[in-house]
């Protein structure tokens, strides 16, 4: 039997045979290089503007609001906190940067995986990714939008009840500010990356600016006296508070969605990510010591906009708070946009692959963008953000999210064994202890949530076996190659 594509059905495969079925790397790049009828990304991105990708997504919430909440559980040494979970996600990070240099495609982990594990891992990889990127972005989104109604506070101004919240909240309808965020964000990513990315370099400027403003106010009022005693709520509060904080360093593999948009991939996105490590552990660290200098650690307790507040009390300039308040919302907003980038990218790996329907990867040739996939993921976020009380859902996002990054650091051992000659462009160092590692901490991780985020998590994965057995594995561009085109193309190539 022929399909559409001229491709000889194969007899029904088993299923250990579906799931274990792999794309080799050198067929990934290539179809991704090819124009399979849905179209080509534009490749226009440099090591700046995927650096600034991976730093849009990452800094935001974590440090605006979540710090003030990890205060009080660590106590002043809250920036040993920043560390230890920097240090968790950078073990990652360097298995991301491996294999980012290797399989310079847009899918990030899910790709990696389908590289290596086989085509169920990498489904459940990417569910998982849905997890992480776009119901965390909704979450993300209505943060945003609690800044928006802060910020209008300055003015004396307020939305009416009904339109300031979802209809979890009392009184709340529609979260309007939340709506028009991520609206504003679908709008400018169909205009093409590269201004997705001029407006996003732009902002994460801003946004490291603002930190480093914050950073020199409150260290006029520093008080070394403050950190002692450094841990007053002994080890267990600053691994308690490092799991919390772990939040704020999610996004930094937002570069390696973008493989397809880099002039030069290989070389680029390994550094991209590397650089955009440090730049947020250093930002991150050095908000929390000073934030920790300039008031006590029990003047956190309750705090909802602990920065803003500081700000405001050191300087007594209402104008001052308003423009940090309006730079913390425009940083708010560029991480709901470099996410929901990054969830297209991933959907239109997947679709290419045929696990989820194809106009996911159909790229309009003016725009060099993901159109229609772009309106449906951002109109799915918008409505969940502006109506939908998230919750668990949004908690289980780490699950997820450490769940993908614990298989990156597998799929480098896997491929370091099967593929030793392979190029890469970037070797993860002290191989093997830092995979090993990398894969250990995020399962540890993952152990300290709750069972219900667990429990989530659980149902989270069987609508995606559902998903899985219902469309992708019928629709699997793998699964209606030819046994012979099979072996030819994804076993028979040990260059590969
Ligand atoms: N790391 C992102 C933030 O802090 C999700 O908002």
């Amino acid at each position: 039997m022929s399909t559409p594509s001229g491709l000889t059905r194969s007899p029904r495969p088993t299923l250990t045979a579906q799931l274990r079925r792999r794309k080799s790397i050198s067929h990934m790049v290539e179809s991704a290089h090819a124009d399979n009828g849905g179209g080509q990304l534009k490749r226009t991105l440099g090591v700046f503007q995927l650096t600034m990708i991976s730093v849009g997504a990452t800094l935001g919430t974590g440090i605006l609001v979540i710090l003030g909440q990890a205060v009080p559980i660590a106590g002043p040494a809250v920036f040993i906190s920043f560390l230890l979970a920097g240090v968790t996600a950078l073990l990652s990070a360097v298995s991301y940067a491996e294999m980012a240099g290797m399989v310079p495609v847009s899918g990030s982990s899910y790709s990696y995986s389908y590289a290596t594990l086989g085509e169920g891992i990498a489904w459940v990889c990417g569910w998982c990714l849905v997890l992480e990127y776009a119901v965390s972005v909704a979450a993300v989104a209505v943060g945003a939008a609690e800044y928006v109604n802060e910020t209008l506070s300055v003015f004396g101004l307020e939305l009416p009840a009904a339109l300031a919240a979802g209809p979890s909240e009392p009184g709340g309808m529609v979260n309007l500010s939340a709506l028009i965020v991520v609206g504003l964000a679908t709008i400018l990513l169909i205009r093409g990356a590269r201004e997705s990315a001029l407006v996003n370099t732009v902002v994460v400027i801003i946004k490291t600016g603002i930190l480093v403003f914050f950073s020199i106010v409150a260290f006029t009022a520093f008080n070394a006296g403050n950190f002692e005693p450094l841990l007053p709520m002994g080890a267990a509060g600053v691994t308690g508070a490092a799991s919390i904080v772990f939040f704020s360093y999610i996004g930094f593999d937002a570069a390696s969605t973008a493989g397809e948009e880099a002039r030069n991939p290989k070389r680029d996105l390994p550094r991209a990510i590397l650089w955009s490590m440090v730049i947020v552990t250093t930002a991150y660290v050095l908000v929390a010591v000073t934030a920790v200098g300039a008031r006590q650690w029990q003047w956190f307790e309750g705090s909802q906009a602990a920065l803003v507040q500081i700000i405001h009390e050191l300087t007594g300039q209402q104008w001052i708070v308003l423009l940090f308040a309006a730079s913390s919302v425009l940083a708010i907003a560029s991480v709901v946009l470099t996410v929901l980038y990054g969830q297209t990218r991933i959907l239109l790996s997947m679709s290419r692959d045929g696990l989820v329907p194809g106009i996911f990867s159909r790229v309009n040739a003016r725009t060099g963008t993901p159109i229609a996939g772009t309106v449906i993921t951002g109109s799915v976020v918008a409505l969940t953000a502006a109506f939908i009380p998230l919750g668990q859902l949004a908690e289980a996002t780490s699950i997820g999210t450490l769940f993908a990054f614990a298989l990156v650091s597998v799929s480098v051992i896997y491929l370091r064994r099967k593929q030793p000659l392979a190029t890469r462009t970037f070797k993860v160092p002290f191989y093997p202890l830092t995979p090993i590692l990398g894969a250990a901490a995020c399962l540890f991780l993952m152990s300290q949530l709750a069972p219900v985020t667990w429990l989530v998590f659980g149902l989270w994965m069987c609508v995606g076996i559902v998903i899985y057995f219902g469309y992708g594995r019928r629709h699997s561009r793998l699964g209606q190659l030819s046994k012979q085109q099979y072996i030819d193309a994804h076993l028979n190539r040990p260059a590969d």
